[in-house]
């Protein structure tokens, strides 16, 4: 008869921004944790997860230390019997070591058609942050900012980000920004973001399995749903 299935939720397939690599940034501490996670995002319903560890003064990983940890990781899911596709890429924060990188040629990590996941500093922006972009740009690579909706220089006002629009970059809103996670200045610009179609990417940006909590939440608030069931996001086009 009627069983009391917990009805689906949709996802965007690919999540793009989280950081699942144990012990290299402020992400998942330990490789059981990331094992947990990404059985989580299995069942809630995403396809592969690109995750994004920091290269951030804070936490100052090289490539090989990411895709070392990358390795680790796959390995393990496969000693589980977990069937999940992951990837790595990064997320740079803008300042004047990604500049020199840029400049220098160094290979920057990147995803999909040669997206780069990129953020700025919270509270005050670089002021060649545009210039860094534009670096980026000129060799090859998309930039992709990270959670355009959570910067406070912006003081709820998206001018700068119609600005980096023009500029032909592309923005990743954070699901639980819907919700309320960031609070209400973030949840303000997502929704703005989205009556807008800026959108391009959704992501978690998970930190911790506690976190799971709010993203399930975010995937149910209407707008996401509506975004995932539209064929509007980049996310599905990385499968
Ligand atoms: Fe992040």
């Amino acid at each position: 008869m009627f069983g009391w299935r917990k009805k689906a939720i949709a996802t965007p397939g690919v999540d793009i921004h989280s950081h699942l690599i144990p012990a290299i940034d402020d992400g998942i501490r330990t490789l059981d944790k990331s094992i947990e996670v990404i059985r989580k995002f299995s069942e809630i319903g995403f396809k592969k997860v690109v995750t994004t560890p920091h290269i951030h003064p804070n936490y100052p990983n090289t490539n090989d230390d990411i895709l070392r940890g990358l390795e680790v990781v796959r390995k393990k899911l496969i000693a589980e019997n977990l069937d999940f596709e992951i990837e790595a890429a990064a997320e740079y924060f803008v300042d004047d070591v990604l500049m020199q990188k840029i400049k220098n040629g160094d290979e920057v990590l990147s995803f999909g058609s040669n997206y780069v996941l990129v953020e700025s500093a919270f509270l005050n922006k670089p002021f060649f942050f545009e210039m860094c972009l534009f670096e980026l740009q000129s060799k090859g690579y998309r930039p992709v900012l990270a959670h355009p909706e959570r910067y406070r220089f912006l003081e709820g006002e998206l001018d700068w980000l119609l600005q980096l629009k023009e500029m032909g970059v592309l923005f990743q809103v954070t699901i639980s920004s819907f919700v309320g996670f960031y609070g209400k200045m973030p949840q303000k610009i997502a929704k703005a973001l989205y009556e807008r179609k800026m959108i391009d990417f959704l992501g978690s940006d998970l930190h911790s399995y506690e976190q799971i909590r709010f993203l399930e939440e975010g995937l149910r608030n209407p707008l996401v749903d509506k975004l995932c069931k539209a064929p509007i996001l980049k996310n599905k086009t990385l499968l």
